[in-house]
C-alpha cells in the first residue's frame, strides 16, 4: 500500500537544508505533501512576511521532483486536521520541534529529522544585510 508522507514549513529564500529534509522526507514514503505556511500566519507567528509570498514559496516547492502535492498552512494549530485530511501516514519535522507532536501518534508515525548544520533563512537574510 502507498505511504504518504507530510511535512510544513516556510520554506523562504529556499536553500539547500530545505531541499535535503524535502528529500528525506520522500524517501520515507512514496507521496510527498508539503504544507506552506502562508503570509498571514508568518506575519502572526514571526511578526514580519517572508521575502517571497506565499505564491512563490508554492510555485518553488512544487516544482521539486520529491514533491508530489502542496497546499497552504493556514494555522500551526490545524496539524491534525491535516494530516487526517490528506489521510498521512507519517508526519515528518525538523528536530527543532522534537517531541512537539508526539500527540499525533495516534494518527500517523511522526518523525524528527535532524536539521542540516550552519544554515537557515535568518542566518542567509542577516549575512546579506551586512555585506
Ligand atoms: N530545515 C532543515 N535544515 C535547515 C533549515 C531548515 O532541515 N538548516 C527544515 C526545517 O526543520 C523544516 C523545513 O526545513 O522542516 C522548513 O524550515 P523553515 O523554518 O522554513 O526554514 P528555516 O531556514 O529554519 O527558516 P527560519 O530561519 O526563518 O526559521
Amino acid at each position: 500500500m502507498s505511504r504518504t508522507v507530510i511535512t510544513f514549513g516556510t520554506f523562504d529564500v529556499f536553500h539547500v537544508g530545505h531541499l535535503r529534509v524535502l528529500e528525506r522526507a520522500a524517501a520515507l514514503g512514496d507521496h510527498l505533501v508539503v504544507g506552506v505556511s502562508a503570509d498571514a500566519l508568518n506575519l502572526r507567528k514571526k511578526g514580519r512576511t517572508p521575502v517571497f509570498s506565499e505564491r512563490e514559496r508554492i510555485e518553488i516547492v512544487s516544482a521539486l521532483r520529491v514533491v508530489d502535492e502542496v497546499f497552504v498552512e493556514e494555522s500551526l494549530e490545524l496539524k491534525r486536521d491535516y494530516v487526517l485530511e490528506h489521510a498521512a501516514d507519517v508526519l515528518v519535522m525538523g528536530d527543532d520541534w522534537a517531541g512537539r507532536f508526539d500527540e499525533l501518534s495516534d494518527v500517523c508515525e511522526v518523525v524528527y529529522l535532524p536539521r542540516t548544520p550552519a544554515i537557515s533563512t535568518t542566518a542567509i537574510i542577516e549575512h546579506i544585510a551586512d555585506l
